[in-house]
């Protein structure tokens, strides 16, 4: 996979609101994309970033999943928020998510520090959030940064955490960890059994690898996905067996 004409074909095709005809994804380019954090919430969450940028604690990594393409076992914590952390427009995005869709109930797999775990709080604040990460030092870290908020943490793997839910559906799922296609599979198959047809799955890195990418296209294109919508770095997908199947490709406003 090129990424640089990935860009360039995504850019080329990516709509906004013109040339949308179906109204459940217009709905949410309209009046779900615009959507801001409040001030003080804005101010929260630069200063758990700023925080973690600024942290020159070292952290012994326990990878569970694709290995890291550029940081060593032993890393400091400004390094694994510069590279693994949903900050900025995609941060935005998941706060947007969370806001228009306003789930009850939220998994994320992957909390690292917790950067997504808090946008997707500010998001919907009545929203339960459940988040799972596999390494030990990383879950302190962000159970320690998390503190001030009703998040629930889980330390497993994603794999043994599924196999240990209670039965219960949640409304949005977050996956962004693991960036294998194959594991990436694997996941949305065990987590059927804890979604329902209008759950919000966003998978993060959706063009990180050809098989990432692979993973993604063979989703979109199958039976039990109905709607997909690209955002370029992540990708949402809902079973929505009530529509016919549509694939969109959009644009990220900031
Ligand atoms: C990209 S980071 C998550 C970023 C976070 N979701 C955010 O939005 O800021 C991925 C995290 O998933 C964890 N992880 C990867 N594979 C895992 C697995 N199989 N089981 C548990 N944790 C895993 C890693 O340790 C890492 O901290």
């Amino acid at each position: 996979m090129n990424i640089f004409f990935e860009y360039i074909n995504y850019r080329w095709n990516a709509k906004r609101l013109h040339g949308i005809h179906s109204p459940f994804v217009f709905n949410f380019m309209k009046d779900g994309m615009p959507a801001r954090l409040t001030k003080e919430s804005e101010k929260e969450i630069l200063t758990f970033a700023f925080k973690n940028k600024r942290d020159l604690k070292v952290v012994n990594v326990e990878d569970h999943g694709a290995k890291s393409k550029k940081l060593k076992k032993s890393r400091k914590v400004k390094q694994i928020f510069s590279t693994s952390s949903s900050f900025g427009k995609n941060g935005k995005l998941l706060f947007k998510l969370c806001n228009y869709f306003k789930p009850k109930s939220i998994l994320e797999l992957g909390t690292s520090v917790g950067m997504g775990s808090l946008y997707m709080h500010f998001g919907n604040p009545e929203s339960k959030i459940t988040t799972i990460e596999g390494c030990p030092e990383t879950y302190a870290l962000a159970k320690e940064n998390l503190s001030p908020y009703p998040i629930e943490l889980i330390n497993n793997t994603f794999e043994q955490a599924i196999k240990e839910f209670k039965p219960q559906k949640f409304d949005l799922i977050f996956i962004d960890g693991h960036h294998d296609g194959e594991a990436l599979r694997k996941y949305m198959g065990l987590l059927d059994l804890y979604s329902h047809d209008n759950t919000v799955f966003i998978l993060d890195d959706i063009r990180w690898s050809g098989a990432m990418h692979d993973s993604w296209k063979r989703l979109k294109s199958s039976r039990t996905y109905h709607l997909s919508m690209d955002f370029f770095r992540m990708g949402v997908l809902i079973k929505r067996p009530q529509q016919v199947k549509e694939n969109f490709i959009l644009k990220l406003k900031r």
